[in-house]
């Protein structure tokens, strides 16, 4: 088939994710071809640094042998069997050791499934059975905050704190609320410090829990820094005045790490970072580089003896995928560990992290339309606004993130935009080199010039 057949064909057979249906009607698709490195190529013929690595998870680069390797192996070996009724598979037993070695202490136990979504929905299931079992049902709701992304199945899309993803719907289910953001630069009143704003937002957060109750409040969830949501960094003290209000209440912290784990902040977790100590940890993504559907969810030890004292009582703990502890996934897992640590991407994402940082404030701050650049290691966003005085953004309209984008994939760089909230991703593989950051920041920079040539 021609490329324009695929194209073509793609547009008559594929509903997208994420995807605005009518604008795909009517401009068709991407379709990737090859990547190596930090470098993809598409079926134009066009080279792209992928400076967001896939959905912020090719954290070792595109092309790795290591990760064909491990699969080809494992796949020979044993393609497939489950992890029911107390089967396993010796990939999954070895990465469980692992991955809890290198988890927040205060976790124990690791139950895998195949994506962020399935993730964070076995945690809430497992929170809601936890309470049953311990013979306090009515505490069972659950606070997410407005602008944070946890997934898009029927429970997670409740959880994520962005209007489009219940909008026509019919979400977010019973049971699930929202507190305010930590959006510092966007909420703070005129004059408030970063910390007198964190304890603001820890207030709200009580007074929600006083509202409803505390006895039917069982869990808060946060990412540590939130990706898709804007890149919001936490203001000082934030993750420490919550905890404050978490712990008062006994309300379960759940670390929804599926962007920060794995090395994105230059540390092994946020929640090392921000000193969160989680009961509920949950992490996709990067624990296979993207390479192999994978998700890992971790709960205390606490959390952990309910379960085993309910099953001993009522029977088997009933939930469960087809596909955990996929002896396939759990093999790249260990081989992308295994890059990870020998080729020290963490450190790297540290080393680089900073120097990005320092470039994109270097290069970009004095621009007209640039209100604020945010994140932390190698996880960026750039604030687009129309007045930086005022802070006001442009005219949803106008779209100008996605101009920005589309400007930048003419000039051979994927960045991604946050329409929600105007501004531009960057989360590059953890393998990039600070030359590849200075030429994706002149690539953003040239394009953002184009654009705002044409907006203002
Ligand atoms: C923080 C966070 N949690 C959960 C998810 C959902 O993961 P998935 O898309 O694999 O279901 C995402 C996806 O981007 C995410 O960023």
């Amino acid at each position: 088939m021609t490329n324009k057949d695929l194209k073509q064909l793609d547009a008559q057979t594929i509903l997208h994710p994420s995807t605005n249906a009518d604008d795909f009607a009517r401009h068709g698709s991407k379709i990737i071809q090859s990547g190596q490195g930090i470098t993809l190529q598409d079926s134009d013929g066009n080279k792209l640094i992928d400076a967001v690595a896939g959905l912020w998870c090719v954290n070792v680069g595109y092309g790795r042998p290591e990760l064909a390797e491990a699969m080809r192996r494992a796949s020979m070996e044993l393609g497939y069997y489950h992890t029911f009724t107390g089967m396993s598979n010796v990939a999954q037993i070895e990465l469980a050791e692992r991955l809890l070695a290198l988890a927040p202490k205060s976790l124990s136990k690791v139950f895998f499934g195949s994506s962020g979504s399935d993730g964070n929905d076995s945690l809430i299931k497992i929170i809601w059975y936890y309470n049953n079992l311990r013979g306090r049902p009515e505490k069972r709701r659950i606070i997410s905050r407005w602008q944070g992304y946890h997934g898009t199945s029927v429970a997670t899309a409740s959880l994520t704190g962005l209007p489009a993803f219940h909008r026509d719907f019919n979400l977010p289910i019973d049971g699930i609320l929202h507190t305010g953001s930590p959006d510092y630069y966007r909420h703070a009143e005129p004059g408030e410090s970063e910390l007198a704003f964190s304890r603001r937002r820890a207030l709200e957060l009580e007074a929600l829990i006083q509202q409803q109750g505390p006895d039917t409040v069982a869990a808060f969830i946060a990412e540590p820094v939130m990706g898709a949501g804007g890149v919001i960094v936490p203001p000082e003290g934030y993750f420490t005045e919550v905890q404050k209000i978490t712990a008062k209440y006994d309300i379960l912290f759940i670390a929804d790490e599926v962007v920060c784990g794995y090395g994105r902040l230059g540390s092994w977790f946020g929640s090392d970072v921000y000193a969160i100590t989680p009961d509920m940890m949950t992490t996709a993504k990067a624990i296979t580089s993207g390479y192999f559907p994978f998700s890992a969810s971790f709960i205390s030890e606490e959390i952990w003896e309910v379960v085993r004292q309910g099953s001993a009582k009522y029977g088997s703990f009933a939930h469960g995928y087809t596909y955990a502890g996929h002896p396939v996934g759990a093999a790249v897992a260990m081989a992308n560990l295994d890059i990870i640590e020998s080729e020290q991407l963490v450190d790297n994402a540290a080393e680089v992290g900073t120097y990005f940082h320092q470039q994109l404030q270097a290069q970009l701050a004095n621009h007209s339309c640039v209100g604020q650049i945010r994140g932390r290691g190698l996880i960026a966003a750039v604030q687009l606004v129309k007045d930086k005085t005022s802070k006001t953004f442009f005219d949803p309209t106008v779209k100008v993130a996605p101009q920005v984008t589309a400007e930048c994939y003419r000039r051979g760089l994927i960045a991604r935009p946050l329409p929600s909230i105007d501004s531009v991703a960057f989360s590059p593989p953890l393998v990039v080199g600070k030359a590849d950051i200075d030429r994706i920041i002149d690539i953003f920079a040239q394009s953002l010039r184009a654009v705002m040539e044409k907006v203002m």
